[in-house]
């Protein structure tokens, strides 16, 4: 800051002597139409089931689907993004693909249901393949692998499908080479040019997945992701990842984990003119409530700080398991005194 006064003309502390005067000096604002909520669909009827590393997080199956949309709706949460389990799974994950999939079904109940509340669809294979993986496999001197190129004609046909539903928003996450590319040529082929895609574009290998892995039932039976997702050490291809989505049409862009990150995801916000979204994904969920079950945090104080801090750190949008509380601390109250 060139030219401050020091002390004792300048005083901090002048601007904080109130609520009302530090709202008035308040950089950054979390608003409820920042948020966004992840949803679990299940094959199967009456479907309510407690995700255990997951307190207050269910997975339901589509004929449920009303109280947890007229829950996101009632608060005023503008999206959803949809995860699904299907009934069987087979090597190359196809099922992903059916007009009458579990995510393709649930998109249509949720369209019905709430037709203002954006529906976003996580686009992958890990909960469709029998050995959990992100694609097909195919044979290498390594071992198997995930067929990167195979597995973006899959890809493409799955967000096709997706978008026939009603999908508002594709969100491709397996972090396969030139995936933003295949899923708009082929969205544009079959007439869904106004179809965006929010790419999550750098996605790193990540412990924090744990628990999203019992709640998709997306565990890998071999093997781990970091052959396609980034090594978490690495800023500079998380640029080089981010910069190739955009030559390839992505929209919007995501970094996932969120609090391990923020440097990432202020870098990337910095160098890129889209929209960011951040994940605060299923790890730091359950380590707040945990905590918070304890006693040990004050969940509140807690949650709403976090969601600020990816605020601050250049997000537009938070996905978060967090967003239901958020939302109503923030319509009870606002954001004073967190
Ligand atoms: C699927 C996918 C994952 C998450 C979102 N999409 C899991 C993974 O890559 O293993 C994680 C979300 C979370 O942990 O909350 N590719
Ligand atoms: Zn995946």
């Amino acid at each position: 800051m060139p030219n401050q006064p020091l002390f004792p003309t300048t005083r901090m502390r002048r601007l904080r002597t109130s609520e009302t005067l530090r709202a008035m000096v308040r950089e950054t604002h979390l608003r409820i139409d920042d948020l966004i909520y992840p949803i679990f669909v299940r094959h199967g009827s009456n479907v309510k089931n407690e995700i255990g590393s997951m307190p207050g997080q269910f997975q339901w199956s589509v004929d449920r689907l009303e109280e947890i949309v007229g829950t996101v709706e009632s608060l005023g949460i503008p999206a959803v993004i949809l995860f699904g389990i299907p009934a069987a799974k087979d090597d190359t994950g196809k099922v992903a693909c059916n007009a009458d999939g579990i995510v393709q079904e649930a998109v249509r109940k949720i369209k019905r249901l709430s037709p203002k509340t954006l529906v976003i669809t996580d686009l992958c294979f890990c909960e469709y393949t029998s050995h959990g993986h992100c694609g097909p496999l195919t044979e290498t001197p390594r071992g198997q692998e995930v067929d990167n190129d195979a597995t973006l004609e899959l890809l493409a046909a799955q967000a096709v499908s997706h978008a026939r539903a009603g999908a508002d928003i594709i969100a491709p996450s397996g972090m396969m080479d030139g995936m933003i590319r295949a899923i708009r040529r082929g969205l544009d082929a079959a007439s869904f040019e106004l179809v965006p895609i929010m790419s999550y574009a750098i996605k790193f290998a990540s412990g924090y997945y744990g628990p999203f892995r019992e709640a998709a039932e997306s565990t890998p039976s071999f093997g781990d992701r970091r052959t396609y997702q980034m090594d978490p050490a690495n800023v500079r291809e998380a640029m080089r990842e981010a910069e190739l989505d955009v030559a390839e049409g992505a929209d919007m862009l995501m970094v996932k984990p969120g609090l391990p990150y923020l440097d990432v995801l202020a870098r990337a916000k910095d160098r890129f003119g889209l929209p960011m979204a951040v994940y605060n994904v299923s790890g730091e969920y359950a380590m707040v409530k945990a905590a918070a079950a304890n006693g040990w945090i004050d969940e509140r104080r807690i949650v709403l700080e976090t969601m600020l801090g990816f605020k601050r750190a250049g997000a537009d949008m938070i996905i978060t398991y967090h967003a239901l509380d958020a939302a109503r601390w923030l319509r009870e109250d606002g954001l004073p005194g967190i």
